[in-house]
């Protein structure tokens, strides 16, 4: 059953090329243009959003703060993502005209379950991301779109990860597209970037006995840190989470931008620290920036451990390791740069001989509060 690997986490990180590939299936027709025949709202409806509110737990919160970059780019409505625990007994700003976007793999989770009832109690448009045919969160929604990523067992997740972003993605795609913009054109165009993805996630797996080797010299090592800017934000926070599951380990991702404002105090020699660097031509000169990160915290000493693209020389000089993921644009990097983070964790976890598929105290879908 698990198809000849060792655990079922290994197993379902080497199907994230099908998880993608699958949940991007059939969501074009012959011209290209998106069509989402099954996200039953009314196009009148959708035309009207003014505001999306992701909620969710855990990873795929982590997947909805990805979105939200794309999303806010391509379609501009402003997204902002609530962890459903918060959301649910806070007093949010939601009405008919707010989408309420939740994700998650199992559709069981009571938060976000509760997170888009109270949103439907409050008139809200409800979607639901989700893996689980049939589970409860779809069917108290409005509309589901549904990933393909296949039945995840492991309790930490990593192929429902990537196939939330792509369903969010479609999802900003779709919308982009109905209401226009200047972003409206673009969106076949970033289809066809994302249906590239699956290959360079198949090539990038080919590459992770260096990753493997990190983790087997590291398995006692403390604490580790992770940086990242835009996108790669969230995907330091997924990787840290990744870590903190696994390997009972204590991680802490940053937003890159915020190490003067304290975190670089805790940066002493020999401290690892991976840096996801943005892609070399993501705007406003991020790539440059995070550079500078990662010279700043090399000369305190920090072991910097570094996913860059092929190509991106400029890290070379304050690198202790660098992990090459394949060029593509910088809003598609999360799809390849998590990948290394969860390989790392996965056979960190083995070298310390812990569960790797059911880490102590978790369950795999948390149905209680
Ligand atoms: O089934 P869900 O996607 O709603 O689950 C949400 C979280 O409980 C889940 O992502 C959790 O954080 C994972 N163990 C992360 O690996």
């Amino acid at each position: 059953e698990k198809g000849g690997y060792a655990t079922f986490m290994e197993k379902e990180i080497n199907e994230q090329p099908h998880a993608v590939a699958d949940t991007l299936l059939g969501r074009t027709d012959e011209s290209g243009a998106l069509v989402l025949d099954e996200l039953r709202i009314s196009e009148q409806q959708l035309r009207a959003v003014d505001k999306i509110t992701v909620v969710a737990c855990g990873t795929a919160a982590y997947a909805g703060m990805v979105a939200k970059y794309a999303i806010e780019h391509w379609a501009r409505i402003p997204v902002e993502v609530a962890l459903a625990h918060e959301f649910r007994y806070a007093d949010p700003v939601v009405n008919e005209r707010t989408l309420v976007v939740s994700i998650s793999q199992s559709g069981e989770t009571m938060d976000t379950l509760m997170a888009v009832k109270h949103a439907s109690d409050m008139g809200a448009l409800t979607v639901s991301i989700c893996n689980t045919h049939g589970s409860t969160i779809p069917r108290e929604s409005d509309a589901v779109l549904y990933t393909h990523a296949g039945p995840e067992i492991a309790v930490a997740s990593t192929k429902a990860f990537l196939a939330q972003i792509t369903a969010a993605y479609i999802l900003g795609l779709y919308l982009a597209q109905l209401r226009g913009g200047s972003y409206a054109e673009s969106a076949q165009a970033v289809m066809r970037d994302l249906h590239e993805i699956p290959a360079k996630i198949e090539e990038l797996l080919t590459r992770m006995d260096r990753v493997e080797e990190m983790a087997n010299f590291m398995a006692d090592t403390r604490s580790v840190l992770f940086l990242g800017r835009n996108v790669g934000f969230p995907v330091a926070m997924e990787g840290a989470l990744k870590l903190k599951e696994l390997a009972y380990i204590h991680a802490e991702g940053f937003a890159a931008g915020e190490l003067k404002h304290g975190p670089i105090a805790l940066i002493d020699a020999g401290q690892p620290v991976f840096v996801v660097v943005p892609a070399p031509d993501t705007p406003h000169e991020l790539h440059k920036k995070v550079v500078s990160n990662i010279q700043e915290i090399r000369a305190r000493g920090a072991r910097t451990l570094v996913i860059a693209h092929d190509g991106d020389e400029d890290v070379v000089p304050f690198a202790s390791e660098v992990i090459r993921i394949p060029q593509c644009p910088p809003l598609l990097a999360p799809l390849l740069a998590v990948v290394p983070l969860q390989v790392f964790a996965l056979h960190l976890s083995t070298a310390k001989g812990l569960d790797v598929d059911q880490p102590r105290n978790l369950a795999k879908s948390v149905t209680v509060e």
